[in-house]
This record gives structure tokens, C-alpha cells and sequence, in this order.
């Protein structure tokens, strides 16, 4: 769908569809609601007065005005109360409206968010709506075959703004385009079947997103790994008849000289489990292990599209875990990387495995900054529930803004401590430690173990386990994979830029 910014007002929009948001409790309507009510003979006023509409959150009526406004069809939706009005709820709204129009079968819609809803600066509004718009009406169809002729699509979504706000909005509406446009890509990815996203297939995304100028791709092959001392990861991959890859991406948007920030992702294209295998319940699920890789991917994709003069290295280690006839063992161990030694006690607890390597290999950039992210405990599953994510790390600063990018974004974060005597857990009799920490507090002890392969640099730790896949609709985040936390990067990285 196009979202377009156009100079005027609302109410003279040549459309099929306007969209008005409304808060609750307003009986006096002012705006643009009271331009296009005036426009339509009061069939605005007429349902509020009603009590047809209240503009409770979530709530939509359709009404229809007869000739004029030109568009006929007013798609009032409600923003819930003035004072709780935040740029979420705007989000919402705007979702739900477009989701609702496409299901009536309308292609061409048009709005004008108000910046006085909140106290945001008024691009807010706005990019706000046009990415809820896009995000929102995300589908995975592309293994569909049968009733393709049914699947209804938005063809354009026009945004009219005064003049004077028409080049700050028009430039603004294009970031939040590439910005939703990456989180589709890191949709698609996560969605995309096992057998069709193998660890070759995500090496191949990464290198088409190195056409874009400033950005490089290079992948690691096993020989290479194995040559290394990548022994971790080179243990998971043992079992599958998939080659493993480490994805390297690099964006170089900034300044020749300075330090870059990497990004960590866990790239499971499978977990089966390995040896402890899983159960077969909800097993098709581990489709999503890669779902951290393919957030690292979508942001250096939109922070070069975006030309963000910022360096950024990708670090994807990239593997199945499968219970092949070489797969490691419970009880096996591992000489990683950093030289430390890992009893393998949980063959399921891989995703630790890979991404020690791949911190331990990120210390060669000299990064200003380490964020991993990573599908990696039901535990924090558990304990935060499905919306939220797990953060945990050394550096508070890095963690004080990731929570503020939060705020911003919606893409909710929750700190968990990584205090000393979580490390007790993770000691091996026999190595230097063991891959699981047992049932308790295992968000944590799975960052703990991570610790212990980060270098000297400020890390912080994303448990995305939970928010990378929805198992219900959310008003922009339809149920399956969210894409999430590429908005939350995104809006770090950015804030990073102003200080
Ligand atoms: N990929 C899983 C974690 C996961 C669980 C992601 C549910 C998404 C939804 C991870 O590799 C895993 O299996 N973790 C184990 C660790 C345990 C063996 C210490 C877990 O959480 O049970
Ligand atoms: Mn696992
Ligand atoms: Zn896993």
C-alpha cells in the first residue's frame, strides 16, 4: 500500500473512505471531525448524539454521508479517553480502521491525524499512524493458493497536512515507510517455513541486502569456523545436514573512525531440540529461532535505507539443531572460541552455544556498544509473558535508553538483574561451565551464561522468546510474527545520534 502526503484539508479529500478518529466523551466536535461533519450535514454529530459511537478504544462505526463529502464513508474509531491518549493508542486506532476498511473491501482511504492529540512533536501523529497502517494490515500469504482472488488490498492511504507542515510530514510519513517496511521483511523471514529458510537461505537475504551502498556482506563457511575455534557453534550445527553460516552485515553510515555498535542475533532456522529433543507439541513453533537474526538483518536493511551516519556491524550465527547422527551429546564439551570450556548439559539450550561464538568474535570490531537478541528461554517466556522482552546486561546507560526506545515505541522491555550469584549456577564440575543453570530463574542464568563470552565492551541482551511470535492479533501486530524489536533498534539508534 502507498501512503501519500497531500496538501489540504480532509474534508475536500477525493477518497472512498475517511478516517476520524475520535476520543471518548467528546460531545462538541472540533478539527477536522467538525469540518467533515459540517461537510456531511451533522451525520457525525447525529451518531454521537445517538450513544451509537462513543469513541470508547477500539470501538468503530461506519457511517455513510451521502455525496459530501466527496468520500462518502466515514470511519469514525476511538481513541478511548483524552487524558490516557498516547501515541499507542493512536497506533491502534489507525490500525484497526485501515484492517476494517480492507475488509469492507475499500482501496483508497484518507486522514488527517491532528497534532494536538498529544504532546508529542506533531510528526509523531503521524508517523505513528502510517506505520500502524502498514503494519497492521501485514499478511503471510505467499504459500496460499486457494482463494487468492479473495485477499482484498489497501491501495493507498492519503495523509492531507496544512502546507506549511507538508515537507517536515511528507520526509517524516517516508521514514515511517521504511521503517514498517523492514519490519515486514523481518516478518517474512521468521514466517517463512523451516525447509525454506534454512541457514544458506538467511545468508542469501543478507547478501541482497548488501546491494544498498555502504553496506557489505560476508559470510563465514563451517571450514572457516571450524578453523577459527568456533567449536560452540560448530557443536550445534553437528547434527544437521544444513552447513551452518556466520552472517556477517556491516553498514558503514558513519564517520571512518568510529566505533561501531553490533548486533547479535540468534539465527536458529530450526530447534528441534537436538539430542534432548523437544516434544512434538507446538515443535513447528521453532521455525521462529532465527527470529533475532532476521530483526539484525531488517535494521541494517532500514538504517541504510534510512542513511544513518552511524556504523553498524550484523553478527548472525546462523545453524539447525537437529539430533543427527553426529550431533552433539549431553555430557559433551566444547572448547569455544574465547578458549573457554562449555559442558553441554541441555543439547536444547543451543541458542547460548552460537551466540558465545559470536560475542567472543565481536570484540574484533571494537564496538562502542553489543546488543544481542535472541529467542533464547521459554523461561523468560514465564516470567514476563509473551508481549515483553527480556533485557538484561552490564551497561546501564545502554539499558536506560533501550527503555525510553521502548516507551517510544511500544515494543515493551522489562529488565530483569544479572546479579553475581546467578553465575554459581552455570559452574561446571569438569569445564568451566555448563550450558543450563536448571529450571530456576532461567532468563537469567541464560544471559549469565552469555556474560561469560562477552568482551570488553557495554553489552546488553534482548530474551525476545516471547514477543517474536504472537499467538493472537494485536491491533498493528497481526498474530504470528511481530517483527519485533526492529522499531525498538531502530528508535536506539537514532536517539543514539542526538547525543
Ligand atoms: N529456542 C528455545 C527457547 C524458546 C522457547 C523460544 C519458546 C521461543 C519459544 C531455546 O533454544 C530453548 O530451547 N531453551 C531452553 C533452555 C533450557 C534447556 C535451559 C528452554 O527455554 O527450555
Ligand atoms: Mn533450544
Ligand atoms: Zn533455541
Amino acid at each position: 500500500m502507498k501512503i501519500n502526503v497531500c496538501k489540504g484539508r480532509l474534508a475536500d479529500a477525493k477518497s472512498q473512505a475517511l478516517i476520524i478518529p475520535l476520543c471518548e466523551g467528546g460531545t462538541t466536535l472540533s478539527g477536522v471531525a467538525s469540518e467533515v461533519d459540517k461537510k456531511s450535514g451533522g451525520v457525525i454529530g447525529e451518531i454521537l448524539k445517538s450513544g451509537d459511537f462513543e469513541g470508547k478504544t477500539a470501538q468503530l462505526a461506519v457511517v455513510y454521508s451521502r455525496g459530501t463529502p466527496a468520500a462518502n464513508r466515514i470511519v469514525l474509531v476511538g481513541l478511548g479517553k483524552k487524558e490516557e491518549l498516547n501515541l499507542e493508542k493512536i497506533r491502534n486506532a489507525y490500525a484497526r480502521a485501515m484492517q476494517h476498511l480492507r475488509a469492507m473491501n475499500v482501496q483508497d482511504a484518507a486522514a488527517s491525524p491532528e497534532p494536538d492529540w498529544t504532546t508529542e512533536p506533531r510528526e509523531k501523529i503521524f508517523t505513528a499512524a502510517a506505520e500502524a497502517a502498514l503494519l497492521g494490515l501485514y499478511r503471510f500469504t505467499s504459500y496460499k493458493t486457494i482463494g487468492r482472488d479473495d485477499l482484498r488490498e489497501m491501495r493507498k492511504l492519503d495523509f492531507f497536512v496544512p502546507s506549511e507542515d507538508y515537507p517536515l510530514i511528507r520526509g517524516e510519513v517516508e521514514k515511517s515507510r521504511v521503517v514498517a517496511e523492514a519490519v515486514c521483511f523481518a516478518r517474512d523471514l521468521v514466517s517463512a517455513p523451516a525447509n525454506e529458510m534454512t541457514p544458506s537461505i538467511l545468508a542469501d537475504h543478507a547478501r541482497k541486502i548488501a546491494v544498498r551502498k555502504q553496506v557489505t556482506c560476508e559470510v563465514l563457511e563451517a571450514g572457516k569456523m571450524k578453523a577459527l575455534g568456533m567449536n560452540a557453534l560448530m557443536g550445534v550445527a553437528a547434527g544437521s545436514q544444513q552447513p551452518p553460516k556466520l552472517i556477517i552485515l556491516q553498514y558503514s553510515g558513519g564517520k571512518k573512525t568510529e566505533a561501531p555498535v553490533a548486533l547479535v542475533g540468534k539465527g536458529l532456522t530450526f530447534d528441534s531440540g537436538g539430542i534432548s529433543i523437544k516434544p512434538a507439541e507446538k515443535m513447528d513453533e521453532m521455525k521462529t529461532d532465527m527470529a533475532g537474526g532476521a530483526a539484525v538483518l531488517a535494521v541494517i536493511r532500514a538504517a541504510a535505507d534510512l542513511k544513518l551516519p552511524i556504523n553498524l556491524v550484523g553478527l548472525v550465527p546462523a545453524t539447525e539443531n537437529m539430533p543427527g547422527g553426529k550431533a552433539l551429546k549431553p555430557g559433551d564439551i566444547l572448547k569455544s572460541y574465547s578458549g573457554q570450556t562449555i559442558e553441554v548439559i541441555n543439547t536444547d539450550a543451543e541458542g547460548r552455544l552460537i551466540l558465545a561464538d559470536a560475542l567472543t568474535y565481536a570484540a574484533k570490531y571494537k564496538p562502542a556498544a553489543v546488543i544481542d537478541v535472541a529467542t533464547l528461554t521459554g523461561a523468560c517466556v514465564v516470567a514476563l509473558g509473551e508481549e515483553v522482552i527480556g533485557m538484561l546486561g552490564t551497561d546501564e546507560k545502554m539499558k536506560k535508553d533501550l527503555s525510553r526506545a521502548s516507551q517510544a515505541t511500544g515494543e515493551k522491555v522489562w529488565e530483569l538483574p544479572l546479579w553475581d550469584h546467578y553465575s554459581d549456577l552455570i559452574k561446571s564440575d569438569i569445564a568451566d561451565f555448563k550450558n543450563t543453570g536448571g529450571r530456576m530463574g532461567g532468563a537469567i542464568t541464560g544471559a549469565a551464561f552469555l556474560g561469560k563470552f562477552v568482551g570488553k565492551y557495554p553489552w546488553v541482551h534482548l530474551d525476545i522468546a516471547g514477543p517474536s511470535w504472537f499467538t493472537k492479533d494485536k491491533p498493528y501486530i497481526p498474530k504470528g510474527a511481530s517483527g519485533i524489536p526492529v522499531r525498538l533498534l531502530l528508535e536506539y539508534l537514532q536517539n543514539r545520534l542526538q547525543e
